[in-house]
């Protein structure tokens, strides 16, 4: 277990599409250490979610967890550890809906995102067992945003108005109520 130092918006790693987990190799040491640091390094900065390439290993394995007490997203309900492998992702509602969203790789700001209400993604969990889920509300965006970053694409790709990108601090004066 060791927190890992953060990749940066910048760092090359984050806008490559990752390569597929040898899904033989779940369950294997190299991967629970993997799943470890990305949970140390995940809750060490306060983070929802976090996937490997931003500890600079470009593989398709991403974890999601929301704290009840989320110090980042107040208002985000708990959710249980996701460990996902491989995932494909499927739009079930083009309905936009959008948070404003944060990235441990973009430290200091936040900006406002519109994504699909509703998707369907198909994956390899932690027992390298092929598992669906279909997410709606912020769940759906928190997926969708870790999801990205197999694919290299950041957040802030997907800020449509830049007026809504703010530093954390101007959006907590200014945006947190909205
Ligand atoms: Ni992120």
């Amino acid at each position: 277990m060791a927190i890992k130092e953060l990749t940066r918006m910048g760092n090359p790693v984050l806008r490559e599409v990752a390569q597929e987990y040898d899904i033989s190799a779940i369950g294997s040491e190299a991967f629970s250490s993997l799943i470890d640091d990305l949970v140390d390094t995940m809750n060490e900065n306060g983070g929802i979610g976090i996937a490997a390439p931003q500890i600079g290993i470009s593989s398709q394995v991403a974890i999601i967890k929301i704290p009840g007490d989320s110090e980042r997203y107040p208002n985000a309900a708990e959710s249980e550890l996701f460990i996902i492998v491989n995932p494909i992702i499927e739009v079930l509602d083009q309905e936009l809906q959008g948070f404003w969203e944060g990235c441990l790789s973009v430290p200091g700001l936040r900006g406002f995102v519109q994504r699909p209400r509703k998707v369907k993604v198909t994956y390899y969990n932690q027992d390298a067992k092929k598992s669906e889920i279909v997410l709606e509300d912020f769940l759906a965006t928190v997926f969708q945003h870790e999801l990205d970053h197999l694919f290299g694409k950041l957040y802030i790709d997907r800020v449509k108005d830049l007026s809504k990108l703010s530093y954390e601090d101007e959006y907590v004066q200014f945006w947190s109520n909205t």
